[in-house]
Formats: structure tokens, C-alpha cells, sequence
């Protein structure tokens, strides 16, 4: 079973939802509009909402709640993934099986977008149904999460590592940040919304090597995998001397990296002591997913 499958109560929840949160931000027709809904309605996987909605699941808040940090994080991620393939960064003309963002528009729409989208995902978190406290602090999880110390400082140095030898702890720091820090903030929004703080300690740390564990398979797949899978460039990495898990210590030592991850991800799980089906489902996705 595809973890699409497993997850489709969820997804045929969510993609309505997110659609819906664009309309109703943007009631008139724009080109930049146009550009904003091509890269955030065009599919992908969607691990983050859908770590979203495990979390909630096993700490029991409301698909209702969970929706609207669902919505945030992928709009952050949208944005992040249109800036990443930029001719400035990765230079990619391909995502998600299709022309990337500023291929098919234009490198300033593409900015725009990403900005468009970064801004409207906190507008879409303001307004979850639950008390200003907790919203608040979610707020603050994700301006971290998306800044300096996360998604655009890792990107930062991403860039900065291109052509060198990052060593094991750089490269821990780079895909911490430019990856980790999105992926945990989905487990420590919907954790804000409880009073759980020993499970969210350790739903923290499961996030944290998840994290890792979901940046080291996406270097694996960039070697491994062919661009009509990944539906991006397979190769980009190796085109851009980026450093990279494979690139550091080979593809079987990437692997075992990954595996190690994962097993971290399920010590971690287990001792929260909670019912984490749907989270150990997506980890389990996470290892053996092919694009
Ligand atoms: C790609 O993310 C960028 C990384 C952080 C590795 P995803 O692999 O989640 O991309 P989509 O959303 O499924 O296209
Ligand atoms: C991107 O990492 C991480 C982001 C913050 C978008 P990559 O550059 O490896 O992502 P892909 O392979 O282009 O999806
Ligand atoms: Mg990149
Ligand atoms: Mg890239
Ligand atoms: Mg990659």
C-alpha cells in the first residue's frame, strides 16, 4: 500500500481545504495568483501536512485545528521549493513533474510567488480555531522555522557548500536546518495546541531525525532515482558539487545514516508513550519512498 493510500482520508481532506484558504485570500484572478496556485496545487507528496494530521492523531487534536497548520507549513514548503529551483539556487526547470515555477512564468512572478505564499501561510495559521495563546506560539514556531537559524539559513549555507567538502557536522547543520527545521515545526505546532509536554519532548526529537532521515533519502534518490520518478532532475546535485550524505560517505553509508534515523524516529515514538500508528506509518514511508 502507497502511503497515499494509507493517508487518503486525510489528503482528500486537505487538498480541497488548501484550495479553498487560496481562494478566499485572493478573490480576484491575478498572474501572480496563477502562479501562486500552479506551484501549490500541483501534488507532491504532502509529508508535512500529513505529519500534520499523524501528530494530531496521537495527541488527539482536531482535524479541524490540524488543517489549518497543515495548510501554513505546505504554503511554506511551496514557497520554499519555488525559491530553491530559482536560476540563483538550484537552477532547475523541473518540479513535481512539471515546468518549475519560473519556467513556466517568470523568475519575478517566481519571487513573488514564494513571497505571496510565505505571507499567506501565516495569515492561514492566525486564523486556526483555537485560543489566541496558542496561536500565538505557533506563530513563533514557524517564524523560526522558516528564518535564519532554519529553512532559509540552511538554504544559506546549502549554497555556501556548493563546490567544498562539508564535513559530517556541517552537513548535519545544513540539512537540519534547511529541511529538519519545516518538518519539526509541523510536530511542535500541533504540540503547542496540547498540554502534553513529555510527549512533546519526545515527538521533538522523533521530528528532528525525521527530519534528517527525509533529506538523506532525497540525496539518495537525487543518485539513484531517474527524473521521470522524482519528477525533478535526477543528478542536480552532482551537476552543482553540492555536499551531500552520498557525496560524503557513499551511497551504502547514506543509507545506513538514514536507517540509523529511522531508528531513532521509533525510540523516540514508543517512548511518548501515545498511540503513534500514523506516525510510524509515514516514517516507515519516509525510508522506502521512491520519489
Ligand atoms: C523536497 O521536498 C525538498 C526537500 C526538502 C527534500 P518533498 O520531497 O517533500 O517535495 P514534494 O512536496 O513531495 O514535491
Ligand atoms: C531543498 O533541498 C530544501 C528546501 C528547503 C527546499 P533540495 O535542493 O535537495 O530539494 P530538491 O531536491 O530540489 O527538491
Ligand atoms: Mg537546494
Ligand atoms: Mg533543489
Ligand atoms: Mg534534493
Amino acid at each position: 500500500m502507497k502511503v497515499t493510500d494509507y493517508f487518503a482520508a486525510e489528503l482528500e481532506r486537505f487538498n480541497p481545504f488548501l484550495a479553498q484558504q487560496l481562494n478566499q485570500a485572493a478573490i480576484e484572478d491575478s498572474r501572480l495568483k496563477q502562479a501562486v496556485a500552479y506551484s501549490l496545487l500541483a501534488g507532491g507528496k504532502r509529508v508535512r501536512p500529513l505529519l500534520v494530521y499523524a501528530t494530531a492523531d496521537a495527541i488527539n487534536i482536531s482535524q479541524n485545528q490540524a488543517n489549518h497548520v497543515a495548510a501554513a507549513i505546505e504554503m511554506i514548503h511551496a514557497y520554499s521549493l519555488i525559491h530553491d529551483d530559482l536560476p540563483c539556487m538550484d537552477d532547475d526547470d523541473l518540479r513535481r513533474g512539471r515546468a518549475t515555477c519560473h519556467i513556466a512564468f517568470d523568475e519575478a512572478t517566481a519571487i513573488l510567488a514564494g513571497d505571496a505564499l510565505q505571507a499567506m501561510a501565516f495569515e492561514v495559521l492566525s486564523q486556526t480555531p483555537t485560543d489566541a495563546h496558542q496561536i500565538v506560539k505557533m506563530i513563533q514556531i514557524m517564524a523560526k522555522a522558516c528564518g535564519l537559524i532554519g529553512m532559509a539559513g540552511g538554504q544559506s549555507l546549502d549554497l555556501e557548500a556548493e563546490n567544498k567538502t562539508a564535513t559530517l557536522p556541517q552537513l548535519q547543520k545544513i540539512h537540519a536546518a534547511k529541511t529538519g527545521a519545516l518538518l519539526t515545526a509541523c510536530v511542535d505546532m500541533v504540540c503547542a495546541m496540547s498540554h502534553n509536554g513529555k510527549a512533546a519532548d519526545e515527538l521533538h526529537q522523533f521530528a528532528e531525525h525525521f527530519g534528517m532521515a527525509f533529506q538523506i533519502v532525497d540525496d539518495i534518490l537525487d543518485v539513484t532515482a531517474d527524473t521521470e520518478t522524482l519528477g525533478k532532475p535526477a543528478g542536480s546535485d552532482e551537476a552543482l558539487n553540492k555536499s551531500t550524505y552520498p557525496n560524503l560517505m557513499g551511497l551504502t553509508g547514506a543509507k545506513q545514516a538514514a536507517e540509523a534515523h529511522i531508528h531513532a524516529c521509533f525510540e523516540h515514538l514508543n517512548n511518548s508513550n501515545l498511540t503513534t500508528d500514523k506516525l510510524k506509518q509515514l516514517t516507515r514511508f519516509v525510508l522506502n519512498r521512491g520519489h
